[in-house]
């Protein structure tokens, strides 16, 4: 809805937007948009279909037609054409599809609406890499929030560790230079930081600093 405030939280994958965004959003009551779980559902359909991720035109298809819908409890349930697919959403497989399908500019066309559906009231805090640029331009609240190749991947190997999954560092660092280079080369909706926005660097804080300087920025 037209003049719901918006915080757009923007930045590379692994730089903590995620655990941030959730936090905010939950301290501040507002709702929560996490937009690359929309590109992670479609590369899941696209993977389960076995559709060529190089042919656009099944890629839209699928796009158009995937009926997606969010529960919100204690942790987000995603479901696609009513199956759950919340335990696939977070792989290495589907977060790199998802940025090969997010490159495409007609792909992106179709799911611009479905994300801009979340402008609720009392707020929404709109996670991604082009909410302040390209879905919410006009968001009162912007942040974008990075951190070193190097920390993000060894945080990445960490969560991975913990939930007893095999993980080999490099390959994870070489994994997250490749997604950022894809995702910030690529001609529509780059990954850039939006105008106005404020700039953090969490390499050398924790997750609260973070929440209590983007509170601070709301409050
Ligand atoms: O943020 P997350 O890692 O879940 O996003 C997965 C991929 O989806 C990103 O690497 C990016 O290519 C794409 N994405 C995007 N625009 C967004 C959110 C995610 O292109 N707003």
């Amino acid at each position: 809805m037209m003049g719901t405030p918006v915080l757009t939280i923007d930045g590379p994958s692994g730089a903590g937007k995620g655990t941030v965004s959730r936090a905010v959003a939950n301290l501040l009551g507002w709702h929560y948009l996490d937009s690359g779980s929309i590109y992670r559902s479609l590369a899941i359909a696209c993977l389960q279909t076995e559709v060529d991720l190089s042919d656009v035109a099944a890629v839209c298809d699928i796009a158009q037609n995937m009926q997606l819908s969010f529960e919100c409890g204690e942790t987000l349930q995603v479901s696609l054409n009513e199956q759950n697919i919340t335990h696939l959403l977070g792989t290495e497989t589907t977060g790199n599809a998802a940025s090969i399908v997010a490159a495409y500019p007609e792909v992106r066309a179709i799911l611009l609406q479905k994300q801009k559906d979340f402008q609720q009231l009392p707020g929404l805090v709109a996670d991604g890499r082009d909410m302040g640029s390209v879905v919410f331009p006009h968001a009162e609240f912007k942040v974008y929030l990075t951190a070193s190749a190097e920390e993000r991947a060894s945080r990445r190997y960490k969560q991975l560790i913990e939930k007893g999954i095999d993980a080999n560092l490099s390959q994870i660092t070489r994994e997250i230079e490749e997604r950022d280079r894809r995702d910030s080369e690529r001609a529509t909706a780059p990954l850039m930081v939006p105008e106005g926005a404020t700039f953090i660097d969490s390499s050398s804080l924790s997750i609260q600093q973070v929440i209590d300087a983007v509170i601070a920025l709301v409050r």
